[in-house]
């Protein structure tokens, strides 16, 4: 729906869609792809590493993340990319513009795949990091990962933390309809503290809904899928496109009507 739209705007002949490709068939996929006319494409679970090995270049945020999500074609060559980095941060300029004027620490829930991305994002602005997670090991290979930046915490830390963070993040499944609630009394989070959740079913999750009730600013999940889209269709089809309140709506009009309880 996403590039869809933008494909139609902006007039641009193509298609987007989706590929159900086993692991076994990836060698095949991708030593067919110029001649079967893709100029590039996201790559999801379980193939963000996997894809690895057929491509000849694989950028700096994708090697940092140690995921690709995207792939593009320069001169003929595969290249993947990692896009998540840059949409977190794009989308917090865009719903909390000068979120980074003072912020120098952000407390950052979780330690998956997402918040890999997460962090990266905010190293590239300058902040300090304290990944909160329940299994502390996983926080700790993050921190070892990252460097001296980044401070590992299990989850009963957390609450703690809240008065010295600039900037809350969940990058759990946690608040996710079907999924248990983030039980997080943030009532000692700094009160200009600007809260993030990257989960966007509901599109306001209970953690969002809390933080404006006292008055934080929020930022929510759907903005960040929007915002990774952009540098792939820049690659795709040379054209940056636009996160605009019309493609907003058109999505969150989609989820409200797919998803019950969003
Ligand atoms: P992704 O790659 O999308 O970030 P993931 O790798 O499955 O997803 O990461 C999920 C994150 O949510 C992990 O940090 C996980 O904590 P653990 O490392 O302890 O597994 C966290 N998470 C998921 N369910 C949780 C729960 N019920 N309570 C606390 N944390 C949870």
């Amino acid at each position: 729906m996403l590039h869809g739209y933008w494909l139609r705007q902006l007039g641009i002949t193509g298609e987007y869609g989706m590929r159900d490709i086993a692991p076994d068939d990836l060698p095949a996929f991708f030593a067919g792809f110029g001649a079967a006319g893709y100029v590039g494409c996201n790559v999801t679970v379980p193939h963000k590493l996997a894809v690895m090995k057929h491509l000849a270049e694989i950028d700096a945020a994708a090697q940092a993340i140690g995921a690709v999500n995207t792939i593009w074609t320069d001169n003929g060559d595969l290249v993947g990319g990692n896009t998540d980095a840059a949409g977190f941060v794009d989308n917090l300029d865009d719903r909390a513009p000068g979120w980074n004027n003072e912020a120098g620490h952000a407390v950052v829930l979780g330690a998956g795949g997402a918040a890999r991305a997460a962090i990266h994002g905010l190293l590239g602005r300058g902040l300090r990091v304290s990944v909160v997670n329940r299994t502390l090991e996983s926080a700790e290979a993050l921190a070892r990962h990252f460097g001296p930046s980044v401070r590992a915490h299990g989850m009963e830390q957390g609450a703690a933390l809240l008065g010295e963070a600039d900037l809350l993040v969940n990058t759990t499944s946690l608040g996710m309809v079907g999924k248990e609630a983030l039980n997080l009394d943030i009532t000692g989070l700094k009160p200009a503290a600007v809260v993030y959740d990257i989960v966007y079913v509901p599109l306001e999750t209970d953690l969002l809904k809390r933080a404006r009730r006292r008055g934080h600013r929020t930022v929510d999940g759907l903005g960040m899928l929007l915002h990774q889209a952009v540098p792939g269709f820049q690659h795709w089809f040379g054209v940056r496109p636009a996160v605009s309140d019309e493609l907003r709506a058109l999505i969150e009009a989609d989820i409200r009507a797919t998803s019950p309880g969003a």
